[in-house]
């Protein structure tokens, strides 16, 4: 594997998404806390920063204890660092280096450019520069106006990279990182969902045994996948809980549980639609109903989980982006998890916690769920809140109001497959405005209450656009919505982006 340092760069996480494209297994760790560097570690990439090494509070590592066993590759922040500490200097550079260059000058020979065209472009992102390099150093590339954009430290597999190889405007970025990681370091590249099911499944085998594991699926991705692998494992020792809040969507916890059940899953569906409901009666601030949504489905899967005798463990879907120790700008040492007190728990929170996908990323989920056989519908599926339809349906909720909602909402759903554009939105869903207002039906006049329609664009969520949905389609979809669904007399379309909105009302 690749062990990749992180100085709190905004582009850590693409260094390793580039790092497995190529079908090598890679961890990012932050600069100070790092596991013991032991054989299977065959090379270290070390992170830009929004440090600069010039600044006394700059994050220092220890450089000398590894750059004479294994390459090591450091891009921007990671080069200047080994530069500027190692004979060289690094200054405030005259033209701030941001965006495209090219690199003019590249040393044919050195492994690490090997089928890198001269001239190739690169993106630039860096207010310091290498000015000068110790006599050790040997220059590799230049661009016009950066002398030392790449270099190689003489007789050391150690390299230093000014630009970023890892976003996609570095056209050749892709290139020179398997040269690093396959001519350099010797990495196979042989990491492949196949090859991480093979190893995860002879794992949780292993430390499973003969224990019993309980599960609470979502019908969303991650619960599904890491509930398939845990039953290839251990088979029916995997106890799923599938609870049904009432909050779902149309017939959703019927097609998920009968999909599941497809799938040969362990399952045991429960139907809690009216503790959820009562729990929720006349709450209408946002923040009480989603703490009202959570005490309840713990208490629900407390119960569930205590009907399956001698159970050890509980799983969970938790992924990589969630368990990947942050550095901050801030006080680097700062920032370790703190520990959860696990007095007052419920008995299952007291369980041992085991998490099959906690080193995939969430598209590497779906590569593995797709290479398990799992139904396509459930992997290529939106998003959808845990609290689901309850932050959707503005102020109290009633179950009529539900009803309402999950119809508007599946003619929606449903018009958006038909039409085909379901893969493209990132996410989609109707929302429930609590207002009313006048319409005419026939000779009769209404007064009804008001669906919005919301369909947005995104990668993370973190940030969204709204899509642009064919008039046509919008105008179909508001006329079914109308003529179908009683206590609705008008559609809205939400036109808003995040920031500064967010993505759900609530
Ligand atoms: P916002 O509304 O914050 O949503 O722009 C961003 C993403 O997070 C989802 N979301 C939630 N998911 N529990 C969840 O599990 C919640 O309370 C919650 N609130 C928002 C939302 O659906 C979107 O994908």
């Amino acid at each position: 594997k690749i062990l990749i340092l992180d100085f709190g760069s905004q582009f850590t996480q693409l260094i390793a998404r580039r790092v497995r494209e190529l079908n090598i297994y890679c961890e990012i760790h932050p600069f100070n806390h790092y596991p013991e560097i032991d054989s299977t570690v065959k090379g270290i990439i070390l992170s830009g920063s929004p440090y600069s090494v010039r600044q006394e509070d700059a994050p220092h590592f220890e450089f000398e204890k590894f750059h004479t066993t294994r390459p090591i590759l450091g891009v921007c922040y990671g080069a200047q660092y080994v530069a500027h500490f190692h004979g060289g200097e690094v200054l405030p550079s005259s033209t701030r280096e941001y965006g495209r260059a090219n690199l003019e000058y590249i040393k044919k020979e050195n492994p690490l450019f090997k089928d890198v065209p001269g001239g190739s472009q690169v993106w630039m992102s860096h207010g310091d520069t290498i000015a000068t390099i110790g006599d050790n150093f040997e220059v590799i590339a230049s661009t016009d106006s950066v002398k030392v954009a790449a270099y190689q430290v003489t007789g050391t597999q150690t390299y230093g990279i000014q630009f970023h190889p890892e976003v996609t405007h570095s056209i050749d970025g892709k290139q020179l990182l398997q040269n690093f990681l396959v001519d350099i370091c010797g990495c196979k590249q042989d990491w492949t969902p196949d090859s991480f099911i093979e190893t995860t499944v002879a794992a949780l085998r292993e430390k499973l045994g003969d224990d019993k594991v309980v599960l609470g699926l979502s019908g969303g991705v991650d619960s599904s996948v890491a509930a398939v692998l845990l039953h290839h494992a251990i088979g029916k020792n995997l106890h799923c809980i599938f609870v049904d809040n009432g909050l779902l969507r149309k017939d959703e916890f019927e097609q998920v549980l009968d999909s599941y059940q497809h799938m040969g899953l362990n399952i045991k569906g429960i139907d809690a639609k009216q503790r959820f409901y009562d729990a929720l009666a006349g709450l209408t601030d946002p923040e009480k109903k989603r703490k009202a949504i959570g005490r309840v489905f713990i208490e629900v899967f407390d119960d569930a989980a205590h009907e399956v005798q001698d159970v050890k463990w509980l799983g969970q879907g938790t992924i990589y982006p969630d368990v990947i120790e942050s550095v901050s700008v801030k006080g680097p040492s700062a920032t370790i998890k703190s520990h959860h007190n696990v007095g007052g728990l419920p008995d299952f929170m007291k369980l041992k916690v085991v998490e099959p996908l906690n080193t995939l990323f969430k598209d590497e989920v779906r590569k593995v769920g797709k290479a398990l056989g799992i139904d396509p519908n459930i992997l290529g599926r939106h998003p959808f809140p845990g609290p689901g339809l309850a932050i959707r349906i503005l102020g109290d909720i009633t179950p009529e109001k539900v009803a309402i909602l999950q119809e508007a909402d599946a003619i929606y759903i449903n018009n958006l497959r038909a039409a085909g554009v379901y893969d493209k939105v990132w996410q989609a869903g109707a929302i429930f405005l609590p207002v009313q207002s006048v319409g005419v039906m026939g000779d009769e006049r209404t007064y009804e209450n008001v669906i919005c329609l919301r369909a947005v664009e995104s990668v993370d969520g973190m940030t969204a656009d709204w899509c642009h949905l064919p008039y046509d389609l919008l105008a179909k979809i508001s006329n079914e919505i109308i003529n179908n669904v009683k206590g609705i007399n008008r559609v809205v379309y939400d036109i808003s982006s995040k920031p500064p909105a967010t993505i759900e009302w609530e």
